[in-house]
């Protein structure tokens, strides 16, 4: 798996806010990068566009070479539901659907339809966070720090190829958020899973292998040029 994002702006016209200025991004699999920076530098928007959410202003978007820049919306949803996992700051649960009726929706989504496989995955997955014994609980049952591991399970069924999460301990005390990025990381490190995580925290961004910096919508420093610099120098 490779994304790049070459020359990417983003613009948001109806207010004249440049929130991305010529970014360039390069994610190999098994990466897992922490995106830092001041509130309003522009991580999300970053995260958006690198989750197929919203499309540049300029610029492109390349995944295993293809540029998707002329993939119309209902492609790029469909590429989005394939490839891509999402974990936000606010968990994002449908309050309505059970905790293990959330995660299966990502496979049911993607039009998987044997019951039994989809309730072994689910189960084995809430078993590997740590909550199967939250499964029937609906999300308003459980604590901030289970229902991220449920997000997590959610983001994660349907093996995405990116794993995007935008703050996802921005809202949980410190202890739960430590359960959550050990979580992220053992995901990184066990099943290479490639994430990419927006953060204000420098304790957060330790647990990432590639630290990324914007300030006002730009990429100051990328760990991963610099290792790519000072490679060459050596
Ligand atoms: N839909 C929008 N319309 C206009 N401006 C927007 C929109 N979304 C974001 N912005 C602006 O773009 C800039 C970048 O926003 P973004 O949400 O990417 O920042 P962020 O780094 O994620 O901030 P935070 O850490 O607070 O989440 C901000 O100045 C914001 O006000
Ligand atoms: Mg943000």
């Amino acid at each position: 798996m490779k994304l790049e994002l070459r020359g990417v702006s983003k613009k948001y016209s109806d207010h004249d806010v440049n929130a991305l200025r010529d970014v360039s991004l390069s994610l190999d699999g098994g990466d897992f990068v922490a995106i830092c920076g001041p509130s309003g530098c522009g991580k999300s928007t970053l995260l958006n566009i690198v989750g197929l959410i919203d499309k540049p202003t300029s610029g492109s978007v390349l995944l295993d070479g293809e540029e998707l820049n002329s993939l119309d919306d209902e492609k790029l949803t469909a590429l989005r539901g394939k490839r891509i996992g999402f974990v936000f700051q606010f968990f994002n649960l449908l309050s309505t659907l059970t905790i293990e009726e959330n995660v299966a929706l990502p496979l049911e989504l993607s039009g998987q339809t044997e019951e039994a496989d989809i309730r072994k995955k689910v189960a084995d997955l809430l078993e590997r966070v740590g909550i199967a014994k939250r499964a029937k609980f609906y999300p308003s049952q459980l604590s901030g720090g289970e229902m991220q591991r449920a997000a997590i399970a959610r983001a994660v069924i349907h093996a995405p190829q990116i794993l995007v999460a935008d703050e996802p301990t921005g809202n949980l005390d410190s202890e739960s958020g430590t359960v959550i990025l050990e979580l992220l990381k053992q995901l990184n490190e066990n099943d290479n899973q490639t994430i990419v995580m927006a953060t204000h925290s420098a304790e957060a961004a330790s647990y990432a292998s590639r630290r990324v910096d914007m300030r006002d919508g730009r990429i100051v420093v990328d760990q991963a040029s610099e290792l790519k610099v000072s490679a060459g120098e050596g």
